[in-house]
């Protein structure tokens, strides 16, 4: 019961959130409304992403040609159209994504930030932002609402990226009573965040919370929850800091709000919100000043000495990773966040076969919020029909059923979904070729035939191939498709140490995002020659080289 309150709350919450609220519309800029459309942005966010990235990139030497930028002006757009702030957030929020290596960060042409482009958006959409209908050239006008939306999606998933049980296992203390562990891995980052609010203020004998939106506007809950989590000084290195609760009392909201900040100035906590978006109760804001909080000072101690079974908690494979990033980044909905447990009523996998171009009847599909009563008998037929049509789309599902998809089966949901992500990756090479089915023989040949015909020596026998693991061939290949775009220098050659292999591997698949590819894969995808995603690399990179032919 505790589980369905949570997921409503969360439901309401992001919906608050995706509303629009502060907008500040951009009216009669010929550019925009020649296109017919106007697009409006918040300047709270603005305002708000501006002193953020001002802060995290506040000593990097590739940086200070912007920074600081001034959060009021539209600085902020001009100052990442050449791609390297983006690049190094994207880095910050999931780090090593992009190797530094790989921006161009002196000469800067039309093609060095066309490229630095490519490298930001193929690397945002590989962490799982959703990028679609972004491309190159709005970032290079600054085109506010988009600039807006991506950067909060890479600071959202920085901001997010710990509040997850098996990263932080202190969360465990926000268990209720007769929870299991299972139970509370199953709520998303904001329903967390939302029972860690609520611990504290409980402890502080305050009334709960429902959203960081209304419930927060008085500031009040703030004060308490600052109290609770303010270091104690029973930590070696974090002396104790004693929160003033004068404010609390103060009359006036907006006086009160700004007490508040001042307070969590104190703890290196005043981002996000100003005064303004606390006593409005933005949505969005308010949530990443709470995610900054608890990242910061999450005040949890892992329960001891209980019945809890700690086995269950494992955390997520890399293959599990780069399938839920994936489906992110086209944009499913309901965001994923566990991959077993956000599939069981299929919603998402039906979504994904619309995207493989499988066309769904949704007539059939039993859309959420299902009735009380009946609940997974309605997830359960999805998910027999997210079965059928891959019967139909020709899938191998030997020995799958609906009830495998619905009771969130690892070995078997993975067998549909990498399915669905390879048909999704061969469609890209559908689309340029002449419709044959392209298996992965005609793959592997045409790298082979590629790399021969520019006159280089690697080659691979098949997606399996150890050599793969150098990376030498990935590499050859992306300078055939653009040449002299690798440093050869940089790679290294001959007895290669793990270490050696990791460093070519990172190379190559930020010079492939470089160059203009999608690749999922990770680094460690190549080094260790798992054969599924070899072949997405491989895939991707012969769709971009025959688009070029
Ligand atoms: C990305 O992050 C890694 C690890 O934090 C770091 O070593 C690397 O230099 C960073 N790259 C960029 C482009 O900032
Ligand atoms: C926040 O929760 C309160 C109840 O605690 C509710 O009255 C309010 O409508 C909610 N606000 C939003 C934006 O969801
Ligand atoms: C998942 O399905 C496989 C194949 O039917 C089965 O062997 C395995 O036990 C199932 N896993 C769980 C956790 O039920
Ligand atoms: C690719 O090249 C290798 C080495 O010449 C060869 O062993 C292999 O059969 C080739 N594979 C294909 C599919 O052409």
């Amino acid at each position: 019961v505790q589980e369905l309150k949570d997921s409503e709350v969360a439901k309401t919450f992001r919906k608050a959130i995706n509303r629009k609220e502060g907008i500040f519309a951009i009216g009669g800029t010929s550019e925009l409304s020649s296109e017919g459309t106007q697009h409006s942005y918040s300047e709270e966010e603005r305002y708000a992403f501006v002193n953020w990235i001002n802060t995290a990139l506040e000593k990097d030497p590739d940086c200070q040609h912007v920074l600081p930028m001034d959060p009021n002006t539209d600085s902020l757009f001009k100052s990442v159209s050449d791609g390297i702030i983006l690049c190094k957030m994207i880095n910050l929020s999931v780090p090593d994504t992009i190797d530094e290596r790989t921006i161009n960060k002196k000469k800067k042409t039309p093609f060095t930030i066309q490229e630095n482009l490519n490298l930001a958006l193929n690397s945002a959409s590989a962490i799982g932002c959703h990028v679609v209908n972004i491309g190159a050239l709005d970032l290079r006008e600054g085109k506010p609402h988009l600039v807006l939306g991506l950067l909060w999606q890479i600071i959202k998933i920085g901001l997010f990226a710990d509040i997850e049980l098996s990263r932080n296992e202190a969360l465990a203390a926000l268990l209720r009573d007769g929870e299991t562990l299972e139970d509370l891995m199953k709520l998303s980052p904001e329903e967390l965040l939302l029972r860690w609010a609520n611990f504290h203020l409980e402890n502080a004998g305050w009334q709960k919370i429902n959203n960081f939106s209304s419930d927060i506007k008085d500031s009040r809950a703030y004060f308490h929850l600052l109290n609770q989590i303010s270091p104690k000084g029973t930590e070696e290195d974090q002396p104790r800091i004693d929160i003033d609760m004068t404010g609390f009392s103060e009359k006036d909201d907006v006086k009160r709000a700004d007490a508040m900040l001042q307070q969590a100035d104190r703890l290196g906590c005043r981002q996000f919100v100003t005064p303004a978006d606390v006593i409005s109760g933005n949505p969005k804001l308010n949530l990443a000043f709470v995610a900054n909080l608890f990242n910061k000072y999450p005040a949890l101690t892992k329960p001891e000495n209980e019945d809890i079974n700690w086995g269950v908690l494992e955390g997520e494979t890399r293959e599990e990773r780069t399938f839920r990033n994936w489906m992110n980044s086209l944009g499913v909905n309901p965001h994923v966040n566990h991959l077993y447990g956000d599939l069981q009523d299929a919603i998402v996998i039906l979504q994904l076969y619309e995207k493989i171009k499988v066309p769904v009847e949704w007539n059939k599909v039993n859309k959420p919020p299902y009735p009380k009563l009946g609940t997974n008998m309605k997830k359960l037929e999805n998910c027999n029909y997210a079965v059928k049509l891959g019967q139909d789309a020709k899938f191998s599902l030997v020995g799958i059923g609906g009830q495998d998809l619905n009771d969130g089966n690892a070995t078997l949901t993975l067998a549909v979904v990498w399915q669905l992500m390879r048909r999704y990756t061969l469609n890209v090479l559908e689309q340029l070729g002449d419709g044959e089915k392209v298996v992965d023989d005609i793959i592997v040949k045409w790298v082979n035939m590629t790399l021969a015909n520019a006159g280089k020596s690697t080659m691979i026998s098949n997606f399996k191939d150890k050599e793969i693991s150098t990376s030498l061939a990935v590499l050859d290949l992306i300078d055939t498709i653009q040449p002299n775009s690798v440093n050869f220098e940089l790679v290294k050659r001959g007895m290669l140490s793990e270490e050696d292999k990791l460093d070519n591997a990172k190379y190559a698949i930020s010079m492939a995002r470089k160059i203009g590819v999608r690749i999922y894969a990770l680094p460690e995808d190549l080094v260790e020659v798992k054969p599924k995603m070899v072949m997405t690399v491989f895939a991707c990179l012969m769709g971009c080289g025959m688009k070029r032919v």
